[in-house]
């Protein structure tokens, strides 16, 4: 990764800032974004000089060219985006509302369009990239309660697809990645926990979720040179419980 230019979003706490943590260790000069400030500072804050945070909302496309402008100026075109920044909702169709459903179709979703679309002028200007979509295991089969999240996780799925197919001449690769269950802050949430214990106990092969080291280690993959042919795929990482 030395000296690669990558952006990873929703970098201030979990996966986000497992991946800054990976990516900067390997040589790779890192822009961590986040809307939470304080949080995303202190996670860049003993990484050094080649590790920079800027405030970002992924819904704003205005800030997604703001990000890559900085980006640019600091550290030279950007070669690795992570789209990682994402929000949980469990809620029965019936009980969902509209804006409910928007915001996280909004967050999870439609940032990737814009995300992916601010940095492919950027990654143009160098000998090509990689574009690394995190979805979830939600993204390849619906789970009851999960109806804007699964809807926005298959979308993601789909336009990575899309986007693999009109950017592969550029030698730009585009992927995703369907992690099952992760230890970080987003399963921590009340409404969430117990339906992970049951989870675990019964749909999980290796008995246990994962540590975010662990899907920091596909990350690292999927941004070097190691997947130089690999686009368009889907990476799942989720103990085998898609298997069954
Ligand atoms: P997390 O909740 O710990 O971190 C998400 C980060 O995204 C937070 O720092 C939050 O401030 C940021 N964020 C939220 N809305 C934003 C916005 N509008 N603009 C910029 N940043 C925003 O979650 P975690 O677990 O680290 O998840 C990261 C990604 O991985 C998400 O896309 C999530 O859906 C996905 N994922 C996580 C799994 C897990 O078990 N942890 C499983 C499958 C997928």
């Amino acid at each position: 990764m030395k000296n690669k230019v990558a952006v990873v979003t929703g970098a201030a706490q979990g996966l986000g800032a497992a991946f800054v943590r990976k990516l900067s260790s390997e040589g790779a000069k890192v822009v961590a974004t986040d809307i939470q400030v304080e949080a995303g500072k202190a996670v860049v804050a003993d990484l050094g000089d080649y590790v920079r945070f800027l405030k970002h909302d992924v819904t704003s496309a205005a800030d997604w060219d703001h990000v890559v402008r900085e980006t640019e100026r600091s550290f030279g075109a950007v070669a690795v985006l992570v789209n990682n920044a994402g929000i949980a909702m469990k809620k029965a169709i019936v009980d969902t509302s509209e804006a409910e459903y928007r915001k996280v179709i909004d967050t999870n979703q439609t940032s990737v369009f814009l995300g992916m679309r601010a940095v492919i002028p950027s990654m143009r200007k160098t000998s090509g990239g990689s574009i690394i979509n995190v979805s979830s295991i939600g993204g390849l089969r619906g789970n009851k309660g999960m109806v804007g999240y699964d809807s926005s996780k298959f979308a993601v799925r789909g336009m990575t697809k899309v986007a693999a197919l009109e950017l592969g001449e550029y030698g730009i690769r585009v992927n995703s990645v369907h992690p099952g269950i992760i230890e970080t802050p987003i399963i921590e949430q009340g409404d969430l926990a117990n339906y992970i214990a049951e989870i675990v106990r019964t749909q999980i092969p290796l008995k246990r979720i994962a540590r975010a080291e662990e899907a920091a280690n596909l990350i690292l993959f999927l941004a070097s040179d190691e997947s130089s042919y690999s686009t368009g795929a889907e990476f799942i990482i989720d103990g085998g419980m898609t298997a069954g």
